[in-house]
Formats: C-alpha cells, structure tokens, sequence
C-alpha cells in the first residue's frame, strides 16, 4: 500500500463543456468526486491523501472563475467540514496564506485545520494557492534569515534542512501520483516532494473520477519496482 497518494484534480472545465454547462459547474461536480475519494481511501486504510485545488498559477484565469472558485472553496469548508471531522478526517492546507486568497477563505481554512487537528485517520491535504516552485522560494527565503540571523551555518545546509522548511514538514512525500483529464506533466506540483513518486495518469475527467480510479491507480502502483536509484540484486 502507497502511504501517502497526490491527486492533481483536472479536467472540470473539459467536463462541464463537453455537457453544454458553465467551467464553473465543472468545478462545482468535483466535489462528489472529492469525497468519494476520501471515502475510498478510509476503505483502504490510506494514511495521506493530497490534492491540487488552486496554484499560483491558476490567479491568470478569468476573475469570474477564480472568484467562483474561491467562494466555492469556502462554502465547502463551511458545509462539509463536520462531516469530515466525523470520518476522522484531518484537514490540512499547504500553500501560499497570504496574497489575493481573500481573508474569509483564509479563516475558514484556519478553523477548519483546528477542528480537525487530533484526527488521525486520514490527513487530506489541499494545495491551495500552491506553487511548487513559490513552496522552495519560500523554503529558500526562509533558510537564508536562519544564516542572516546567525542561526544556521550555510556549510549545514543539507536535503533535510531544505524539506524541514517545506509547508508540511511532517507529510512523507507521495510514493503515487495520479492525474485526471490525460494530461501528462506536473504543473508546479510538489516539485521537491515528487522526486520519486510513481506516476500515473488517467484520461477520465476529475468530475468522474470515483474511489475505484482511487483503487485502480493504487494496483498499478502495486505493479511497479522502486529502486531510488539503486539495483535490484
Ligand atoms: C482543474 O480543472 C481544477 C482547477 C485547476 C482549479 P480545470 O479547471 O483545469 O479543467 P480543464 O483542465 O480546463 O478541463
Ligand atoms: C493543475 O491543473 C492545477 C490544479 C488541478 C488545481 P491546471 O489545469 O491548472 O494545469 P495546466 O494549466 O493544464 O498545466
Ligand atoms: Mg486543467
């Protein structure tokens, strides 16, 4: 069994088009999906669960969209998050805090992290606002006034003195990652954290996506040999 599975959620606004509907309603079907892949991975015991909700990037669609986006993430906090506390859900967010993500959201974020702080079951993880260039920019930056400061020797700097600063410390990094909509690349997802992760992609839409894709990904997973660089002897 993977530890820990990165999703990278794509192809609502495909979904919605191919169905005459607005991009937005793409966004708005994916939370079925959402939680029926949080219900498949507490059927299956997964201990990490994270997936790409908004990056930096995403700020350069169009204001209407970012908006719904913003407001829709907030309403699901609102309306889902005591349902997710229930499950034994632990609720974590990695990315960016500050910039344009709009205060409200912000707190909705913050409460919804201290509800579900002593839940061990699952931690689900969304990068929100998430860049995996900005997470090392902001690690780097955050190293350099340890050295400034006088705190940190530069010849100490090491792997771990970098992966101490990422935005979760504590999350091993994910041994699979899955992405929707046939898509092939990573766009600024966990850059640092990928750096042996099996891949696998899948042409069916975020909005259908169901725990048995969740399944599907984690067998293929089970077919593959990792070697971290090393030979099988
Ligand atoms: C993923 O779906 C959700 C976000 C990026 C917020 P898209 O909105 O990227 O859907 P497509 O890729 O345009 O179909
Ligand atoms: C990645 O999808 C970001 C999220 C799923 C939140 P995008 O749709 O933004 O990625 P690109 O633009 O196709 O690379
Ligand atoms: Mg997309």
């Amino acid at each position: 069994m993977p530890r820990h599975v990165a999703v990278v959620m794509d192809g609502n606004g495909r979904w919605a088009k191919r169905r005459g509907l607005k991009r937005t309603e793409g966004h708005a079907a994916g939370e079925a999906a959402l939680f029926d892949t949080v219900h498949g991975a507490l059927d299956v015991g997964l201990e990490w669960l994270t997936v790409y909700a908004f990056s930096t990037e995403n700020w350069r669609r169009p204001v209407d969209e970012v908006r719904f986006i913003m407001n829709f993430n907030e309403s699901l906090l609102l309306r889902r998050r005591e349902e997710l506390h229930e499950l034994g859900v632990r609720v974590r967010f990695i990315g960016r805090r500050g910039g344009r993500t709009p205060g409200r959201v912000r707190r909705r974020m913050a409460e919804t992290e201290a509800m579900t702080a002593r839940n061990r079951k699952l931690t689900l993880t969304f990068a929100f606002n998430y860049g995996g260039r900005a997470e090392l920019a902001d690690a780097v930056r955050a190293i350099g006034h340890e050295v400034a400061g006088g705190r940190l020797d530069p010849d100490r700097i090491s792997e771990r003195t970098v992966a101490r600063h990422l935005y979760a410390p504590d999350m091993p990094d994910p041994d699979l990652l899955v992405r929707t909509s046939g898509e092939y690349r990573i766009s600024n997802y966990l850059l640092w954290e990928l750096a042996y992760s099996e891949l696998v992609f899948t042409d069916v839409l975020w909005p259908d996506f169901r725990r048995e894709h969740l399944w599907d990904a984690i067998r293929e997973y089970q077919r593959r040999e990792r070697r971290f660089g090393a030979i099988d002897e």
